[in-house]
């Protein structure tokens, strides 16, 4: 079926439901609502059958919907309305929550429903739950509204009829006064759902060391104890304020915008307090790495970062000969000092005795590359791309040359750029179903390193390779198996994937002919490493990367800027012009 996809951005709702429709044989559009775009021209053009709205913050035009069927994506139950539904659900404690597919209509979100589903909400950010329950619930109903719409029978079910009616739950859009913290009285949980509810975006306004700012992502901690609202510690960036009773780590923070001053963007907490950063004890980035607790020991499940011991972005964690490295990223982005401080725990993992080594397996993003908003607030942005770029490839020429055991990339959310790249490096690809990758560079302006020139064509062939980084399209889970980028796809939900991924790792831990493949696989590297050596992909793609970091007239530093400060898109993107059609 033809189908338009309107949205306000090529977002990852946007992009899941774009890759699972393509998956299924439809022939998704893609035009984005923005600027001055015209959505009445991209009708005319594209003729959809159908129009979907994955993400849409503005109406559709009257005459669209009056003519085509047009559908709209509200992320909340039945009944629910308004602009921060996810928001107010996290806000308020909600365990369940919904998806609703409607129909475009006068009133926002009270047209007729073409379906609904539901999913659990575990105590987790906005933005990790849009990426992963959500996005699935989402998905569920979005492909059950088109099977139904392609039904040609099927009659959507308006939300008020004789003798019924969906109650009407409008809510308001979720402002800074109600997401205020009050650290002299709220409890950690109450804390907690606040800074929840307002990751990634808005953040909560908040007032620290005598400036304003913005306190994005927050995680609990277990011992720490302090002066209600008092800086206690920081750790991997993070810092760690206490509450009434307890206290909470607060990873990121952006200054408040001043007026007429330029966007600000998140960076991590003790980066963006810079000089007005206190004295405060550092605990050791990674605690349970060289002392994992008695629990964790007896369960043998890890700790997810964001699980039920003390935060940590990098975690380490041994069920018999499996070891397991977790780690997670805001955003997926990886500076030159997380990459380093994750090459140090890989490098400590390595020095144990397991077979087997996971990387990753946390829920959201696995990797988006490099940090490109620690990058964009560096005095030197050349500089720190080029220390972020080494520091990266550093990362991944260790897991490429890796021969003693196998290791496996566990990505339980998307990928992207150069963190797609980095999931290649490892023996086998779990993805977890639902993920989205995105293994190209274009879109930023670079030719990418990461040794993807020697991954990328070994797994898809010279052919893919080129198809996939030049036309920088999005590509489900299941596509990526098909193409060989991806060896299992693990249907589970964001909260089951971890558990997943250490039963399959522990039954190939257990397999027969392990021995035999890890003696394999130091063959297939030196073999390899003859034909062309490891460090000749590295200079060839880092003399292409040096190139574009160091002349400052490379759309590079433009479309970074512009990515990290949230500048305008104006129209739809050229890559995503005629995706609808055959190609
Ligand atoms: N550096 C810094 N921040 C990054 C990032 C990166 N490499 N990749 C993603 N983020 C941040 C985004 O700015 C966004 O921040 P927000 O929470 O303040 O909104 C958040 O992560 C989520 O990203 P978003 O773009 O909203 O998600 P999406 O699902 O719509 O798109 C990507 C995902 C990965 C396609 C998109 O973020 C992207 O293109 N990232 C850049 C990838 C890249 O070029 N990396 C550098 C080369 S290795």
């Amino acid at each position: 079926m033809r189908i338009l996809l309107v949205a306000s951005a090529f977002n990852s709702l946007t992009q899941r439901v774009f890759v699972e429709l393509r998956d299924r044989g439809h022939r998704p559009a893609v035009h984005l609502m923005v600027g001055d775009d015209p959505l009445r021209e991209a009708v005319r053009e594209y003729r959809p059958e159908l129009i979907v709205a994955p993400m849409l913050k503005t109406a559709v035009p009257r005459d669209v919907w009056t003519a085509h069927t047009c559908l709209i994506v509200h992320p909340g139950p039945l009944g629910d309305r308004g602009p921060s539904a996810l928001d107010w659900a996290i806000h308020e404690g909600a365990e369940r929550w919904g998806v609703t597919v409607l129909q475009a209509d006068e009133l926002m979100d009270a047209g007729d429903v073409w379906a609904h589903a539901e999913c659990e909400l575990p105590p987790v950010g906005k933005s990790d739950l849009y990426r992963g329950e959500i996005a699935d619930a989402a998905l569920r109903a979005v492909l059950l509204a088109v099977r139904r719409f392609a039904s040609g029978t099927y009659l959507p079910r308006p939300q008020r009829g004789p003798g019924w009616a969906v109650p009407d739950h409008t809510r308001p859009y979720l402002d800074q006064r109600l997401r205020r913290i009050d650290w002299a009285g709220d409890p950690t949980a109450t804390v907690l759902r606040k800074l929840r509810a307002a990751d990634s975006q808005p953040g909560v306004l908040d007032e620290l060391l005598g400036a304003e700012w913005y306190l994005h992502g927050g995680h609990p901690e277990r011992e720490l104890r302090g002066k209600p609202g008092e800086l206690l510690a920081t750790r991997a960036g993070a810092l760690c304020r206490a509450t009434v009773d307890g206290a909470v780590w607060i990873p990121q923070l952006r200054p408040r915008r001043r007026p007429g001053g330029p966007a600000t963007f998140k960076l991590p907490a003790t980066l963006a307090l810079g000089d007005r950063l206190p004295v405060l004890p550092e605990l050791p980035p990674l605690p349970s790495l060289f002392s994992p607790s008695a629990a964790q020991r007896r369960s043998g499940v890890p700790d997810s970062p964001q699980g039920k011991g003390s935060w940590t972005d990098i975690d380490y964690h041994e069920d018999g000969p499996v070891g397991f490295l977790r780690f997670s990223f805001p955003g997926g982005a990886m500076s030159t000092e997380q990459c380093r401080r994750l090459l140090a725990a890989y490098r400590h993992a390595l020095a144990r005795p397991t077979s087997v080594l996971v990387l990753g397996g946390g829920r959201d993003f696995f990797s988006n590359g490099i940090h490109l908003n620690v990058i964009e607030a560096a005095a030197d942005p050349a500089a720190e791309s080029w220390a972020n770029i080494n520091a990266i490839d550093d990362l991944v020429a260790e897991l490429i040359t890796t021969t003693d055991r196998l290791v496996v990339a566990a990505v339980g959310g998307n990928a992207a750029a150069g963190g797609a790249m980095l999931a290649l490096a490892a023996d086998e690809v779990w993805c977890r179903e639902g993920v989205v990758l995105n293994p190209h560079y274009r879109l930023m302006g670079l030719h990418g390193s990461e040794y993807w020139t020697y991954t990328l064509p070994s797994r898809v062939g010279a052919a893919a390779a080129d198809r996939l980084t030049r036309r920088a399209l999005p590509v489900s889970a299941a596509s990526a198996q098909q193409l060989g980028l991806v060896d299992r796809v693990i249907p589970a939900t964001p909260g089951e994937f971890g558990r997943e991924v250490a039963r399959f790792a522990a039954l190939l831990a257990a397999g027969p002919g392990l021995q035999e493949r890890i003696a394999a696989k130091k063959l297939g590297r030196e073999r390899d490493e003859a034909i062309k050596p490891l460090d000749a992909y590295r200079e060839e793609e880092l003399a292409l990367m040096r190139r574009t970091f160091f002349d400052l007239d490379e759309p590079y530093h433009a479309l970074r800027t512009a990515f990290v400060r949230k500048h305008p898109v104006h129209s739809t993107p050229p890559h995503l012009a005629g995706v609808g059609e055959p190609s």
